[in-house]
């Protein structure tokens, strides 16, 4: 199978596309995390956690251990900064598997190598350009489309629809009945894609949460039923 649309080729992953797709995963996994690490900090600097536990620490430090008001200040910002570090380790430490490498992806060649899943990869001028796998679910007939990655250089070229769209053929030739998928509530460019792919929200899970910092995830499904379009 290729599918081959202006200068982009659509085709199955190859034995030797694997270290440069490990390569294009990872890079977009690391960029993602970076993306939320920030999500994380604006949310934080916006929130009332910011004033308040200074504010309390610092009243804490001057009223109750009557230490000097500079002293008390230099202390309660101190402690502040530790204080939500933690905070932030221990929320971070339950959702950064989500940004791990993965177990498929450690040789994706043989991991999808199995009948009911399969591994796209999008080329651009020889480049691996994007990436999308699917594979079966516990739900007969639904199949979870997931590794949906395009390298930042190629973005905004219609490769993401593209390779969904031809996700979708396979996955009607391997007689699924629609495909499920989640993403985050912060990844506004995916869940714009998705929608434009013709998925429907289902649903929506906190994942984690240690406030201000949660983490979100909305799930998706598209019905593969009588519809050949990817726009439509
Ligand atoms: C999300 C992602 C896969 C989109 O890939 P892409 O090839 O640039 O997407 P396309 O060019 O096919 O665009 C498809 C639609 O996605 C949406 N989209 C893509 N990039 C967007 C952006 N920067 N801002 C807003 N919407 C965007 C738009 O609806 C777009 O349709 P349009 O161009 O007609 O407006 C890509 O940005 C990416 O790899 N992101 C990091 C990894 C990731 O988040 N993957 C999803 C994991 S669930």
């Amino acid at each position: 199978m290729a599918k081959k649309d202006s200068d982009i080729v659509i085709r199955h992953l190859m034995e030797e596309d694997v270290p440069k797709v490990r390569d294009l995963c990872q890079r977009v996994q690391h960029e993602s995390a970076r993306n939320e690490f920030f999500v994380h900090l604006r949310r934080y600097l916006s929130s009332r956690y910011v004033i308040t536990t200074p504010a309390f620490l610092f009243c804490l430090f001057h009223f109750f251990l009557q230490m000097g008001a500079l002293q008390s200040l230099k202390s309660s910002i101190q402690s502040a900064i530790i204080c939500e570090a933690v905070r932030f380790f221990f929320f971070w430490q339950k959702i950064k598997g989500v940004f791990g490498e993965g177990e498929d992806l450690k040789d994706p060649f043989l991991y999808y190598h199995k009948p009911a899943r399969f591994f796209l990869v999008a080329v651009v001028d020889g480049e691996i350009a994007g990436t999308v796998a699917v594979r079966e679910t516990e739900e007969p007939n639904v199949a979870k489309l997931l590794r949906m990655f395009v390298h930042p250089s190629f973005r905004r070229r219609g490769i993401a629809l593209r390779l969904i769209d031809a996700s979708h053929d396979e996955c009607r030739k391997l007689k699924y009945q629609s495909v499920s998928l989640r993403t985050h509530t912060t990844n506004e460019k995916a869940l714009s894609c998705y929608e434009k792919a013709g998925y429907a929200i289902v649903g929506k899970r906190n994942f984690a949460s240690v406030y201000p910092h949660s983490f979100d995830t909305i799930h998706f499904v598209k019905d593969l039923h009588g519809d050949k379009t990817t726009n439509g």
